[in-house]
Parts: C-alpha cells; structure tokens; sequence
C-alpha cells in the first residue's frame, strides 16, 4: 500500500485530508513525494512560525535528548526553570509564573480550572466562533454545533457571547462568571479582528466584578500578528494560553499567569508538560525568533502583503483582514475550490469557516515568495 492507502487504512478518518503525501520542509517551502514544492502559507496551522527545518531547534532537540530527555516536574531542572524565566521575562507585565502542558487544548483546559480554583465562581462566557480546542473543557469554550453536539453533553458553565459585542458581554457576566475567554482575533471562526476598546473594556468589567481575563494566543503568538504576543496590541489579560510555535514545532502548551491565580498543589498536573526536550526546542525557537528578527518582520511583510492583497481585483472578494502574516480573505462564496487550485498551483493555504481563505504563513517567508503567493491568488481569484 502507497502512503495515503496506508494513512485511510489505519487511522481513524477524522482529518478531512488534501490529496498530497508531505514529506520535507525548509524555510517556507514544503515538498511532496512527486518531488513538486510548495510555498507553505498554512505553516502546520501557525505551528512552524521559525520555518521548517531549522537546524539550532533541531540541534537543541538532539542535543537535550541525549543529556536528559525527559524528567517529571515533580524533579527540578535547569532548562524547564531557564525556559519558565525567559517567557516571564517577554510576557506582558505581572504575568510572571507558568503552568507547561502539551497543545492549544490543554492550555485552554488548564485556564478555565485555575479560574475556577482563583475564584470559587463556575461559569466561563466564550464568544460564538471561538475557537479553543477539542478536549471536553476546551470543547465546551469552542463555538460550532459540528464540533460540540456529536459529544453531548458537554461539560457545564460555559456560556456564548457574540464576539466583539460589548452589550451582550456585559449582560452576560454575572455573579457566578468566574472568566472571559476570548481571542484577540478570532484565527479558525475566520481571522476577525476584535477591537481594542472592546478589551479594554471587558479588562474594567473584569477588574471591577473580580472576574478573570483569560486570552488564547495559541494562533497568534509568537510574532504571529507583527508583536511577540498580540495582547500588547490589545489588552494585558491575567492568563495567557500559549501552544503551536512555542517550541518551534515540538508539541508544547504553556499558560502564563499572574499572582491572581491560585492553584492547589497536585491538582492539575500533566507527565510530559515541561519535559527538558520541548523545553530546549522552545528556548531554541525563541533564540531563533529573536535574533532573526521575525516579530518585526511579521510586522513589516504582513503589511505588504496585506498592501498587495488589496491590490487584487476580484468580484468574488468580500473583506481582506490581517494583522502582521495573520491574514483573511473573505469570499463572497465558499473558499474550498479555491484552496484546492492554490494547492495546484503550489500554494498552500488554510480555510478558516466556509467562505475565508487563510494566510499563516512561516514568518521567515521572503518578499519574493509573498509576491509569488499574491499573483497565484491573483491568477485564482481574478479567473
Ligand atoms: C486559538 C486556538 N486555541 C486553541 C487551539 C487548539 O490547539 P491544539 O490543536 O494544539 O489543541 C487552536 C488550534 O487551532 C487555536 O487556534
């Protein structure tokens, strides 16, 4: 059996798939088995911000594997405490003390029990096409019937609120509201852009009701939005969910949390969570993202590219949205034909809802292969 026979024998077929066999990585470039590239604007979904197949991440990998691959955290270790000061040291200000899981789920899971243990309250208000994961407490916080209802019931407490609406938010908070989860810019329920009145708001609400500001960046941090983390566009929140390019594509999840948060010992706890492995690759990536200057970069290029998809003349284009390479093109009809021509064309891009064709790209992506990006959805979009 060939790869894709393989893949739909033996796993269980819940990923819609595309018709490729992936096989390399380099930078923003991708290759498959026929040996045909791809620009890579999907970058695993904003996992592979440092480009594919870096070599000081792969270097730190191999590297601690060999010293000390994994070790619980019931055992202290220097490159977990050395990891834990460097993200205290980038976060915004007070949010100086970290919980490491393993994905964008977990740390979703992990922030709405702290809220409940900081607060004694339940009740957690999400916004409708949020999306924070599909574990059974993520999955309750993530909007969409088509992922919520074959799981019923869900775990309780958890109520919806139009995103960006701030009347309906403060109609919904209440006595019991132990948290606010919200996305700065909303990445799978199709790169909406919240505004900064709106969040700075809900922080006064949050402050004035002894409620708990809870912002998933698993998306957009990590330069993803032309800022290291997009919360200093928006709002300083009391926990941060970090996960995808946290440690450049080694699997890794983090919440980081100020001194409203209590936790009781043993309570939540996770065996792989800051293991000396992921963290390596994690201070490693964020060497990478720091002396290669990609948080500007985002800034800079995500700007140009937005420039130049504004340029693009097509009837068929409702709305283009972006912040730094974190970008949106609305479709006045549904996007998946023409992700698939992308595709062929050698262009790989994501959906985000129905009608938005998405771009994430690697933020090490170079002018010349954004303008190449450009003029294939030039060629789709304007046809
Ligand atoms: C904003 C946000 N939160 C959470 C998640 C879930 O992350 P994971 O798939 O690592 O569980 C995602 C994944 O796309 C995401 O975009």
């Amino acid at each position: 059996m060939n790869t894709q026979e393989l893949e739909q024998t033996y796993e269980l077929p819940v990923y819609p798939r595309r018709d490729i066999v992936l096989v390399r990585g380099r930078g923003a470039r991708l290759l498959d088995e026929d040996g045909k590239e791809y620009i890579d604007c999907a970058a695993n979904v904003g996992v592979s911000n440092i480009g594919h197949g870096n070599e000081a991440v792969a270097r730190a990998v191999h590297e601690q594997y060999l010293i000390l691959g994994n070790c619980y955290s019931m055992f202290y270790n220097p490159v977990r405490a050395r990891l834990a000061e460097k993200l205290a040291s980038l976060a915004p200000k007070n949010l100086n003390r970290v919980f490491f899981c393993n994905s964008g789920a977990e740390a979703n899971e992990a922030a709405i029990k702290f809220a409940r243990t900081s607060t004694g309250r339940q009740e957690i208000i999400a916004a409708m096409r949020g999306f924070h994961g599909k574990t059974m407490g993520a999955l309750a916080a993530t909007w969409g019937p088509e992922y919520q209802k074959p799981f019923a019931p869900l775990m309780p407490g958890l109520k919806h609120v139009p995103y960006n609406n701030l009347a309906k938010m403060e109609a919904a908070v209440g006595d019991n509201t132990a948290a606010v989860l919200l996305e700065l810019v909303q990445g799978e329920g199709g790169v909406r852009i919240g505004d900064k009145a709106y969040f700075q708001k809900i922080r006064q609400i949050c402050d004035a009701s002894g409620i708990l500001l809870i912002i998933d960046e698993v998306q957009t941090g990590f330069g993803r939005t032309g800022t290291m983390f997009a919360c200093e566009q928006f709002v300083v929140p009391d926990m941060l969910c970090l996960a995808k390019s946290l440690a450049g594509g080694i699997p890794m999840g983090a919440v980081l949390c100020n001194d409203r948060i209590k936790v009781p010992i043993k309570s939540h706890t996770s065996t792989f969570g800051g293991n000396p492995t992921a963290c390596a690759a994690a201070l490693a990536t964020l060497q990478v993202i720091e002396t290669e200057g990609l948080v500007e970069k985002s800034k800079t290029l995500g700007a140009y590219l937005l420039q130049e998809l504004h340029k693009i003349e097509s009837n068929k284009i409702r709305e283009i949205r972006g912040r730094g390479l974190m970008l949106g093109i609305e479709l006045k009809e549904k996007a998946g034909p023409y992700v698939q021509k992308l595709m062929e064309k050698g262009i790989i891009v994501l959906l985000a809802g129905a009608t938005v064709i998405r771009l994430l790209p690697p933020l090490v992506i170079t002018k010349e292969e954004i303008d190449a990006v450009v003029q294939a959805l030039k060629d789709t979009l304007s046809a």
